[in-house]
C-alpha cells in the first residue's frame, strides 16, 4: 500500500430533515452568505423558500447567484466572485448538483485571488497559488459527482470549447447537507446520468493493472454491488428513502478520496475522454461516461490487466466457472447491460454525435500527457474509442 494522508474534512449531516441545522452551521462562518443555484429546480421543489427562510430567522444576509449551467461556465465563476467581493461574503452556499458545487468551489478560489484561476489553474491543473479561498458548503440535490465531499471543480469555457477540473483539499466544502428526499424530484434521466457516474467514479480508482489495492477494491466492490442493487429500486420508485439514502451516500464515498488512499495506481481514462463530448457538445456528463465505458473498457482490456476484470466479473456480477477472457468479456457485457437498463444511450450518433470532432477532441484529451493507466492511451487510441463508440 503506498503512503497517503488521509483528509476528509467535510462535515456530513445526513438525513431527512437535516436543512434545518443550516443557519447553526453557517453562523460558525459568519452572517454573509451567496446561495448559489442552478435553473430553477430547486424553486420548483420548495427548496429554495425552505432555505430563505431559515437564513432570514437566523438573521444571515443573503446574496444570490442563480442560473448556473449544467456543465459551469468560467463567466458565471467571475460573476460570483464579483458579488463575493463586493458585498465581503463570509460563505458560498451551493443548492444544487455537482455543476453549482463546482462553480461555487471557483467562485470561492477566484474572490480573492488576483489572477484569473481559468488561466492560472484550470488550464495548468497547477492549484499551488491557491491561498485564500472561501469557506463553501452544500445542500446536495442529486447524487452524482462526489463534490460535496471533495476538493475537485471542473469549469468550460464554451467560446474555446474546453472542460478542465482542478483539485485541491483547499476546496473541500466544510459541511454538506445531504437529505436523499431532495432527489426525489430529479427527472429519470438525471437520476440515471448520476448512478452511471457514481459507478464510473468507483470504475476509474478500481481498474488498474497492479495486483495490490486488496481492501480498497473490496470496499469497491461494495459500494458498486450498492449502486447496481438500489439503482433501479429508486428509477422504480422514486420516492424509495433507502435507494435513494444508499445512492447519495455511496456517491460521496465513491469521490471524497477514501477509496483511492493507499492505491498504486487510478486510471481517470474515460473521464478525460468524456469531458470532451461535454466540452464540445454540452452533452450531460454520466450520459457520455454511459455510452464511452463499455467501450473503453473493450479497448483496454488485454492479458496483463485481466484479473481485474476477473475480480470485477466474479465479485460484483457473480460469474463464475469461465476462463478469464471469457469472465471479462461477460462482466463488460452486464456492464453495458445495466446502463441500457437504466435506459441510456449505446452509441455517440444516438445523441447527435457524429465523427466531425473526432480529431481535435482525441487531441484535446491528451493535450497534457497520455490518459490512464490499464493501458496508455495516446491520441490515436482516444480515437479509436470514438470512432468504436460512434
Ligand atoms: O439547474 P437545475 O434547475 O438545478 O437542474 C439540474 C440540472 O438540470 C437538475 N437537478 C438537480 N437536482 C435536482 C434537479 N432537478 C430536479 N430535482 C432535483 N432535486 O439536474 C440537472 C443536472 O444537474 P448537475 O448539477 O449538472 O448534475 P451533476 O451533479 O451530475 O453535475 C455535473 C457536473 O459535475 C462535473 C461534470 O463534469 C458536470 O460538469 N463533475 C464534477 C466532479 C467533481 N466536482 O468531483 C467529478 C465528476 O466526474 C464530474 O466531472
Ligand atoms: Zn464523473
Amino acid at each position: 500500500m503506498k503512503n497517503f494522508n488521509y483528509n476528509i474534512p467535510t462535515k456530513v449531516l445526513f438525513g431527512e430533515g437535516k436543512v434545518k441545522e443550516l443557519g447553526k452551521e453557517i453562523k460558525k462562518y459568519g452572517n454573509k452568505v451567496l446561495i448559489v443555484y442552478g435553473k430553477g429546480s430547486i424553486k420548483r421543489t420548495g427548496l429554495y423558500d425552505k432555505v430563505v427562510n431559515i437564513l432570514e430567522e437566523s438573521g444571515i444576509e443573503k446574496f444570490e447567484l442563480a442560473g448556473v449551467d449544467p456543465n459551469p461556465r468560467i463567466e458565471s465563476v467571475y460573476e460570483g466572485a464579483k458579488i463575493c467581493r463586493e458585498n465581503e461574503i463570509a460563505l458560498v452556499l451551493a443548492v444544487g448538483g455537482g455543476s453549482t458545487i463546482d462553480c461555487s468551489k471557483a467562485i470561492a478560489a477566484q474572490t480573492n485571488y488576483e489572477g484569473d484561476i481559468w488561466t492560472d489553474m484550470y488550464q495548468t491543473g497547477d492549484t499551488r497559488g491557491l491561498k485564500d479561498v472561501l469557506p463553501v458548503a452544500t445542500i446536495l440535490t442529486i447524487a452524482a459527482t462526489g463534490s460535496e465531499m471533495n476538493g475537485n471543480s471542473v469549469i468550460s469555457k464554451m467560446d474555446v470549447n474546453d472542460k478542465r477540473p482542478i483539485g485541491s483539499d483547499l476546496l473541500r466544502p466544510v459541511f454538506s447537507i445531504l437529505d436523499p428526499t431532495l432527489t426525489y424530484t430529479l427527472p429519470k434521466k438525471h437520476l440515471a446520468a448520476g448512478i452511471v457516474d457514481i459507478l464510473s467514479h468507483i470504475f476509474e480508482q478500481y481498474f488498474s493493472p497492479d495486483k495490490e489495492g486488496f481492501l480498497q477494491n473490496r470496499v469497491m466492490e461494495g459500494l458498486m454491488k450498492t449502486i447496481i442493487h438500489y439503482g433501479p429500486k429508486a428509477m422504480e420508485n422514486p420516492e424509495d428513502y433507502e435507494a435513494r439514502a444508499n445512492i447519495m451516500w455511496t456517491g460521496s464515498l465513491a469521490l471524497n478520496g477514501l477509496i483511492s488512499y493507499g492505491k498504486v495506481s487510478t486510471d481517470w481514462a474515460t473521464h478525460g475522454i468524456e469531458h470532451e463530448l461535454s466540452a464540445k457538445y454540452d452533452i450531460t456528463h454520466g450520459i457520455g461516461l454511459a455510452i464511452l465505458t463499455p467501450y473503453w473498457m473493450e479497448y483496454v482490456l488485454d492479458k496483463d490487466n485481466v484479473h481485474r476484470f476477473v475480480e470485477y466479473g466474479e465479485n460484483v456480477w457473480g460469474i463464475s466457472g469461465k476462463d478469464d477472457m471469457e469472465t471479462a468479456k461477460m462482466a463488460i457485457d452486464k456492464t453495458k447491460g445495466f446502463f441500457i437498463s437504466l435506459d441510456m444511450p449505446t452509441r455517440l450518433s444516438e445523441i447527435g454525435i457524429d465523427d466531425s470532432k473526432f480529431e481535435i477532441m482525441a487531441e484535446d484529451a491528451t493535450k497534457f500527457s497520455t490518459l490512464g493507466s490499464m493501458k496508455k492511451l495516446n491520441k490515436s487510441d482516444v480515437l479509436e474509442i470514438y470512432i468504436r463508440a460512434l
